[in-house]
């Protein structure tokens, strides 16, 4: 049975939340701490955001964990990285299970290293009949190279150019079968997209709070589901008074 969700929560949750989770570095430096530091810190965060996600009975949770770009930062930070979410995969994977997430994955899976893309589709598979919380994990993801993959696949399947829409188009997206985020929360204080669901994020709501991603806990997320609740979402239209 489902747990009984917290009275604060407004009648719309949002069905689909995406987090570009930032702020890890900083972190870390404003504790005098090695940046990889941060990035454990903020593996340990999404444990306790995953569960809150389920306890508010959000359907989706998408986590930009890195992007495309994020090669180019220097090579002791990205092989760090790529250890922590190797560890983090063996470690956490049985009790993502236990809570009923299904695991999917978002961008190019191809030049990870292959104890990273063997444990992801091993994760994807193991847990591919639950069903309490989607967690896409965009992890080499960038959303410019989503939406040329997009278009080669197009190419490649010989669509007619008049059959292209909307809807033909978000099938070929990484994210396909899933929908659009109705929330995108951006933690850090930034305020950009850093090339993360360009095609998706097109009538989400976005809220920027200014806390570090390890920081961003259980309130800070209600805070934000608050927030949207207040919202009045118009995409384009004018509403009825
Ligand atoms: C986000 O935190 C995590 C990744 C990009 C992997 P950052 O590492 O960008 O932290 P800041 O922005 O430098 O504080
Ligand atoms: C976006 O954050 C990528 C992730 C959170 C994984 P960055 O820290 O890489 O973005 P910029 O460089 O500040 O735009
Ligand atoms: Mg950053």
């Amino acid at each position: 049975m489902a747990d009984k969700a917290p009275a604060e929560l407004p009648e719309n949750v949002p069905q689909h939340i995406a987090i570009i989770m930032d702020g890890n570095g900083r972190w870390a430096q404003s504790r005098g701490l090695p940046r990889l530091a941060g990035h454990r810190a903020g593996t340990e965060n999404l444990r306790r955001i995953i569960k809150a996600c389920v306890e508010f009975g959000v359907k989706y949770l998408t986590i930009y964990a890195f992007s495309t770009e994020n090669w180019g930062r220097p090579e002791d930070e990205v092989s760090g990285l790529m250890g922590i979410f190797d560890e983090v995969f063996e470690r956490e994977l049985a009790e993502l299970d236990k809570q009923g997430v299904q695991l999917h994955h978002i961008g190019r899976l191809e030049n990870l290293r292959d104890s990273l893309r063997e444990k992801m589709l091993a994760g994807i598979e193991k847990t591919k009949n639950n069903d309490r919380l989607v967690l896409n994990v965009a992890f080499n993801y960038g959303g410019r190279d989503e939406v040329i993959h997009a278009v080669q696949q197009l190419v490649k399947d010989g669509v007619d150019p008049d059959e292209i829409t909307e809807e033909l188009l978000s099938g070929y997206m990484y994210t396909k079968g899933v929908p659009d985020p109705d929330l995108v929360i951006r933690t850090s204080g930034e305020q950009r997209i850093s090339n993360f669901l360009i095609w998706q994020s097109a009538y989400s709501e976005w809220i920027f709070p200014e806390t570090f991603w390890p920081d961003f806990g259980r309130e800070e997320l209600l805070a934000a589901i608050q927030d949207y609740g207040r919202r009045e979402r118009r995409y384009g239209l004018v509403l009825e008074s």
